[in-house]
């Protein structure tokens, strides 16, 4: 049965844009007085409202009685929301001005949340993160990626893959789990980095692809965790294993940029410390440039170059980083519209970052436009003016969010 849902004041559709570069808001597609007829999950037609109910006379009407801007669900395209445990203590410290290694001897950083992941059980991890992908669904979020990392060994690597896989069963968003054993070498670990990264290459992955946890993989390259050249010798035999891949790049000292062009990974992400080099090398390749403003606050650090980076041509997604250390807040459009007043994004780029651009860095085919064929995972926020979403700098929430065409 075909449900006609409409009108509304205005429709964003996020088609026809350019994937690269910079964007400006005469660029956006606005339907006025809008309706999209929905089937099965999947968007039929996307039109003015009164075509629409000549065209489809005897669909369902899903009549809607106030003012409302209509967008495509958003795309969060890098999280670690699979994690027990809070951080605050590390928080606190560090807005008394307490340094990362001075958190780290008092027993903070990632190790303390591998400590507490590794010891909750998978219905604890499962159940964590579906409260937060529900969270996040409410606030218009229909897609998210969500990394491993805190377990770092066999059993709890393989135990948050699962708890992701569960999770995505007992929540209508979609999940996309990363496998991030490369998060940083265990501390119980007593080889070398390169060692470590051989592990997970020739117990772990195969591991993962015979249960079809996942097929992607990520690594963190810094001084503080895996160097240039051991990630890149990771990724490509990573990627010869049949895995996709993603970076945490050039976070606090460049260089995880370049290798993850040179592998040609669908993303590198963070990006707070790219020089001229790391932004000509991302706009002139496919891999997208995922920023993450939500690490940026939790640390506070300057946010990545995001105008530099779409000036000089690079597809920039916007991502929530969302986890227990840098980045615990996990309100997406509370980041991005922060971080657009910072470093003057465009509406049209900011909602650009955030579906369409956002959707390459996952392969979604069918996610981040409202476009017949594709799922009905859409938005609905309570004003005539698409504007208002980013001048309430994240505090209007959408009053309406379809998951594959059914309310949530
Ligand atoms: O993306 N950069 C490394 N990893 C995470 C933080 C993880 C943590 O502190 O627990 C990030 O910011
Ligand atoms: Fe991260």
């Amino acid at each position: 049965m075909k449900t006609l849902i409409g009108p509304f004041a205005q429709i964003l559709p996020m088609t026809g844009l350019s994937l690269k570069g910079a964007l400006h808001d005469e660029q956006l597609t606005v339907i006025e007085k809008g309706g999209v007829v929905v089937e099965n999950g999947e968007i039929i037609a996307i039109a003015g409202y009164k075509s629409l109910l000549q065209k489809y006379p005897d669909c369902e009407i899903a009549f809607q009685d106030t003012p409302l801007v209509l967008l495509p669900g958003f795309i969060d395209c890098h999280t670690h929301i699979c994690y027990d445990g809070t951080r605050n203590r590390d928080y606190a410290m560090r807005i008394a001005g307490k340094s990362y290694l001075e958190i780290a001897r008092a027993g903070g950083g990632i190790w303390d949340s591998v400590t507490k992941t590794r010891i909750a059980d998978l219905v604890t991890l499962t159940e964590n993160t579906v409260a937060r992908a529900n969270r996040h669904l409410k606030e218009g979020v229909t897609t998210i990626e969500v990394k491993s990392g805190y377990g770092l060994n066999l059993e709890s690597e393989l135990k948050m893959l699962r708890a992701i896989q569960q999770a995505g069963m007992h929540t209508p968003a979609t999940l996309i789990s990363t496998c991030l054993a490369a998060h940083m070498k265990p501390r119980d670990y007593t080889g070398s980095e390169e060692a470590y990264l051989q592990w997970i290459l020739t117990e772990l992955l195969p591991v993962i692809q015979q249960e079809q946890l996942s097929n992607r993989v990520d690594i963190f390259i810094e001084e503080t965790a895996f160097s240039a050249k051991a990630a890149a010798d990771f990724l490509q035999q990573a990627m010869q294993q049949g895995f996709v891949a993603t970076v945490h790049a050039d976070q606090f000292s460049a260089g995880g940029a370049e290798v993850a062009v040179n592998a040609r990974a669908l993303s590198a992400d963070h990006l707070e410390a790219s020089t001229e080099k790391e932004i000509a090398l991302l706009a002139n390749s496919d891999t997208v440039a995922v920023v993450l403003p939500g690490a940026s606050l939790g640390l506070g650090m300057l946010y990545a170059p995001a105008r530099r980076l779409l000036n000089a041509g690079a597809c920039v997604a916007i991502a929530s980083d969302w986890n227990p250390g840098s980045a615990p807040m996990g309100d997406l459009l509370v980041q991005a519209a922060v971080m657009s007043a910072a470093e003057k994004l465009s509406t049209a780029e900011v909602l650009a970052a955030l579906t369409v651009r956002a959707a390459p860095a996952l392969q979604l085919k069918d996610a981040g436009q409202l476009l017949a064929g594709y799922t009905a995972d859409m938005q609905a926020y309570p004003t005539a003016d698409y504007r208002d979403i980013l001048y309430y700098q994240g505090k209007m929430k959408p009053a309406l969010v379809w998951k594959k065409g059914v309310l949530v």
